[in-house]
């Protein structure tokens, strides 16, 4: 991997006002998946695909990575990017809605053993409940921004926010209440959640 135009595509994203993951964030998600073996990677959310090159740096030898985005303009930015740091063997973007492509995904039988959330705050759910369906049984799904700036968990009730801060709250006590999975919110960068399926001692109730 081409470090110089990685940060060069970082650099660039954060002059534009790209929203792409923190250092720290990318930091701590990469150092989590380094522990599991990941072959296969989706994420929901490309932008220009920096996360994307990212996550290649973990892969097992034959993994790739598809992830989503919405934005014509960044697909075509992040499949330049992806092509100019010769990793289009390995990630595939898609260009659409999550909500309309995560189906198709689904139909196919994909499983993936990591999934990325990272798009609309206000669809996170919908993301999710698809993601689900996604995931192999030793998989886990990473959420972003689940914090938002701190407002999620603060008493925050300004109208700006008010739509995606009720959606947020909604999605964290959702998926923390699913039976055979756990989730933890973990405060770093704008805050992640981590969700996987609980082990089968865990469910018998012979741990934890
Ligand atoms: C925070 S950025 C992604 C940053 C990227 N993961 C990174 O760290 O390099 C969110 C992206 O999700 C895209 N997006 C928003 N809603 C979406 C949807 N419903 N389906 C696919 N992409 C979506 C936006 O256009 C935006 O580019």
């Amino acid at each position: 991997m081409d470090e110089i135009y990685l940060d060069k595509i970082r650099k660039e994203a954060r002059n534009n006002h790209i929203p792409i993951l923190l250092d720290e964030t990318m930091e701590y998600v990469l150092d989590l998946l380094k522990k599991r073996q990941i072959n296969s990677v989706l994420e929901i959310g490309t932008a220009i695909g920096y996360s994307a090159s990212c996550f290649t740096k973990i892969l097992q030898p034959n993994g790739y990575v598809d992830t989503i985005e919405i934005e014509e303009q960044r697909v075509n930015e992040a499949r330049d990017n992806i092509e100019k740091l010769g990793l289009s063997e390995k990630i595939n973007v898609y260009y659409g809605d999550a909500l309309d492509i995560l189906p198709t995904l689904i139909s196919k039988n994909k499983k993936y053993d990591f999934i990325f959330i990272d798009a609309s705050k206000g669809k996170y759910l919908e993301f999710f409940n698809f993601a689900l369906e996604l995931l192999n049984d030793n998989g886990i799904i990473i959420a972003d921004n689940v914090l938002y700036k701190g407002m999620v968990l603060s008493d925050y009730n300004g109208h700006k926010h008010r739509t995606a801060v009720t959606k947020l709250r909604k999605f964290i006590e959702y998926i923390q209440n699913i039976v055979g999975m756990t989730s933890e919110i973990i405060d770093i960068g704008d805050g992640i959640s981590i969700t996987y399926k609980r082990k089968e001692e865990e469910l018998n109730g012979t741990k934890g």
